[in-house]
């Protein structure tokens, strides 16, 4: 496996390896500290980005390379030079690509031509590093995966997405709670998000409008999630023991209130330092050639 585009295309046996070397790079930071020797690392950002940028940049770094960060409108991309160029170009410079963009078919056009690895770090339809994080974190804090229960709470995007393909792998069971009108083809879904948490160990939410998101539809899609805020009500009826997660950025008092999100069950910081080890142990991962995945 050259690439990590989704979830979906990774084995049950790449996600227990990818675990398992993030949790290493999380105690031995400097593990593999000449990896990336001499080279370069190129992080193409068309959406704005905290934690996968720093992350990321900071992992290349501990992983002896060199970040090269370009925003669009740096590239000749933007000029109407085709993504297969560009591809074929850069990888004759960069060790690996981390692409984080709007149209998933993008990355794949991306992905298809160049010999080094390319990350999706964040697409309308995808956000895999981050369900890698997810796991990492919940079995950090629970021990185990298997039979855990999450809740997906909120709007069905790419990390509701990312997370569910994740979950399942690892043999958790999943319950997405949003709007009907909302519920993607292929995801099962409830309308209703307490009988979601029912004697869930994680409940988990996202923002309500992602990045890309038409402004337009704001209105209609906050009247109808206001219903699967994740309150202290909502984590009462959880599992006792259950904790709150978010990829963050977060918005309190729209998907999460502040009491939430600042109490005693939220790990959403623990969730975010856990970023640094995964993109660690993915760039080495697809640059070792340890995936077994199918591309
Ligand atoms: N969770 C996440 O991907 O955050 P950024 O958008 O800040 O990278
Ligand atoms: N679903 C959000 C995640 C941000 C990390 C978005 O795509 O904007």
């Amino acid at each position: 496996m050259r690439h990590l585009l989704r979830v979906g295309d990774l084995h049950r046996q790449d996600l227990d390896y990818l675990l398992d070397r993030a949790e290493h790079f999380k105690h031995h930071p400097t593990a593999a500290r000449k990896l990336l020797k001499g080279r370069t690392v190129l992080l193409y950002f068309a959406k704005p980005s905290t934690r996968t940028r720093i992350s990321t940049e900071t992992a290349v770094v501990r992983l002896g390379g060199v970040p090269l960060t370009v925003g669009s409108g740096e590239l000749q991309l933007g000029r109407g030079e085709t993504i297969g160029d560009t591809a074929r170009v850069v990888s004759s410079y960069a060790a690996a690509v981390v692409i984080r963009t709007y149209r998933d078919a993008d990355v794949e056009a991306f992905a298809r031509s160049p010999e080094v690895p390319v990350v999706n770090a964040l697409t309308d339809g995808h956000h895999p590093m981050q369900a890698i994080t997810d796991l990492m974190t919940i079995r950090e804090h629970f021990g185990d995966l298997r039979g855990r229960k999450i809740a997906y709470v909120g709007a069905a995007n790419n990390v509701a997405t990312s997370l569910t393909q994740a979950a399942t792998l690892a043999g958790m069971t999943v319950a997405v709670a949003t709007p009907p009108a909302c519920a993607p083809a292929g995801m099962v879904t409830t309308a209703d998000p307490f009988e979601a948490v029912k004697e869930a160990d994680v409940v988990y939410t996202d923002v309500w409008m992602s990045m890309g998101d038409p402004e337009e539809e704001r209105a209609a899609r906050t009247a109808a999630l206001e219903p699967y805020r994740v309150t202290p009500e909502l984590m009462a009826a959880a599992a006792p023991h259950a904790v709150f997660m978010h990829c963050l950025p977060a918005h309190r008092g729209e998907e999460v209130t502040a009491e939430v999100m600042d109490g005693p069950a939220s790990v959403v910081f623990r969730q975010a330092a856990n970023r640094l080890p995964v993109a660690q142990a993915v760039l080495e991962a697809l640059l070792t050639g340890k995936l077994a995945g199918s591309i």
